[in-house]
């Protein structure tokens, strides 16, 4: 029996005015996502990945269409209201990891936990080591690392909530292509074990073609995909 989506979104704009001209970032995007799914996006610089994903994470609210998060209608929301229905539900993975350089790698893992006002379980947190591969890590500071391995502490702190989306824009847009593999592997793998749905974006053709689905944008609307040419009868 297929699953309700997690996310679903119907005829998604996110429009900017600028004077008197219109950027449209998403005109009209239908979308949805499934737990244990993964979706890569992919489409040429400015095409709208960031947004699409920024829209879908309840980061950016939409302009126009209809947007559906964990069951709840999200269109129309305040800021506010919105951030509580993210909370908790997506965790982010960026192209520049964002790691905090004074601390370690766990206390570095632990920081959406504070911000949550949740409490910091050590087995949990030696859990989501153990899951990115970094616990003989844990103790070392950010610029003793690999970046493969700092793109690894982003996933541990993005998995610390347990999260049902994990949104990665671009993760691997600063990691040499062996590295990049091995971090949409480390994706694919909580998809598979955790159920978790992953939305990907990525200039990376190779990469988005391990995911479940690909869409590609071009000015904010998605490309149908070219059918096969019909045979001749
Ligand atoms: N805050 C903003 N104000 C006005 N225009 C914006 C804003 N944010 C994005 N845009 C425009 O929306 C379009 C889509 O941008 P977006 O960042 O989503 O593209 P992208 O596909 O992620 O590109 P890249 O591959 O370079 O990251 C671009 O034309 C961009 O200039
Ligand atoms: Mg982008």
């Amino acid at each position: 029996m297929p699953t309700t989506p997690l996310i679903s979104g119907y005829g998604l704009q996110r429009h900017y005015r600028r004077g008197i001209e219109t950027v449209r970032a998403l005109d009209g995007v239908d979308l949805e996502i499934r737990a244990g799914e993964s979706l890569a996006v992919i489409g040429p610089s400015g095409s709208g990945k960031t947004t699409l994903l920024n829209v879908l994470a309840g980061l950016d609210a939409p302009t126009g269409g209809q947007l559906t998060i964990g069951g709840q209608r999200v269109d129309g929301l305040s800021e506010q209201q919105l951030t509580t229905v993210r909370r908790g539900f997506f965790g982010f993975v960026f192209q520049n990891f964002h790691l905090i350089p004074t601390l370690t790698v766990a206390e570095n893992i632990v920081l959406p936990l504070l911000f949550l006002r949740r409490p910091v379980v050590r087995h949990e947190v030696e859990q989501v080591l153990e899951a990115v591969g970094l616990s003989h890590r844990a103790h070392h500071y950010p610029r003793e690392l690999s970046g493969g391995q700092m793109q690894r502490v982003a996933v541990g702190r993005a998995l610390i909530v347990r999260p049902r989306v994990l949104v990665a824009d671009e993760p691997t847009g600063n990691l040499d292509t062996v590295t990049a593999d091995a971090i949409v592997s480390l994706f694919l793998t909580l998809v598979n074990r955790e159920g978790l749905a992953l939305l990907l974006s990525t200039h990376n053709l190779e990469l988005a073609s391990r995911c479940d689905r690909i869409i590609r944008l071009k000015d904010g609307q998605i490309v149908p995909p070219v059918s096969p040419p019909q045979s001749l009868r």
